[in-house]
């Protein structure tokens, strides 16, 4: 995992944009806009890639303390190169940092890539002030099944294609398919962010309920 990531680091926006048709952006604006984040707001975005959710943060949040934290460090080196200030290699599931110490964690596209999701959602939990929000952005099943061979066999196409076209590589980009298979659905996230101590207190989908959003506060 870590290996493909570093490969398609160079890539990885231009690819993010593609699959979302463009909508990505907005997306991850509407996490933040929802949030309300107090002014000096400290944050952590985990699995940060390139670091949207941080650039996002210091425009709309004043005075806001981000910390990005990611597995890659090509992707962190990236992230430093347009301002993102405080980059950390770390893994999700062995956060090093204190317990309690964050307003808010915003996860985009991370929770579907962690080896042990379980492991991630309690540090995560455990780094959040009560009080304070998780926020997540990630592409799910539709529960239609139609819906869902369509969405499958679009990101299989699309990620062939542009896996041969910037990599040679036509599996690339098919592990975000490969990866969607296994994962949660938006209501079974919802009820894995309450066990482990969130109240999702907001959760929405985007394009037929390919891509889910979820607003949980720490109780
Ligand atoms: C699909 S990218 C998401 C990038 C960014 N958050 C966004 O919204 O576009 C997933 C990122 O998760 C990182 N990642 C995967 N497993 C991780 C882990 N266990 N701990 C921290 N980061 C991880 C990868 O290195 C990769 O940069």
């Amino acid at each position: 995992m870590r290996e493909m990531f570093h490969r398609i680091a160079p890539r990885y926006d231009f690819i993010t944009s593609v699959f979302s048709y463009g909508m990505d952006k907005r997306w991850k604006q509407v996490c933040v806009e929802h949030a309300a984040l107090p002014a000096n707001a400290t944050v952590l975005d985990l699995a940060s890639g390139t670091g949207d959710f941080s650039a996002l943060i210091s425009e709309r949040v004043p005075n806001a303390k981000t910390v990005a934290v990611d597995l890659t460090e090509r992707m962190l080196r990236l992230a430093r190169g347009r301002g993102v200030r405080y980059p950390i290699c770390a893994d999700a599931a062995r956060l090093p940092f204190a317990s309690e110490c964050f307003d808010c964690v915003l996860v985009g596209y991370g929770l579907r890539n962690f080896k042990n999701l379980n492991a991630a959602l309690r540090e995560m939990e455990r780094v959040t002030k009560r009080g304070g929000m998780l926020i997540t952005l990630d592409f799910f099943l539709p529960v239609n099944r139609v819906l869902r061979a369509l969405y499958l066999g679009y990101l299989y196409v699309q990620g062939f294609f542009w896996g041969l076209v910037l990599h040679g590589r036509p599996r690339i980009y098919t592990y975000i398919p490969d990866s969607l298979r296994s994962f949660v659905s938006i209501g079974e996230l919802s009820e894995l962010l309450r066990s482990t101590g969130y109240r999702t207190i907001r959760a929405c989908s985007f394009l037929l309920g390919g891509i889910g959003l979820h607003w949980a506060a720490k109780e």
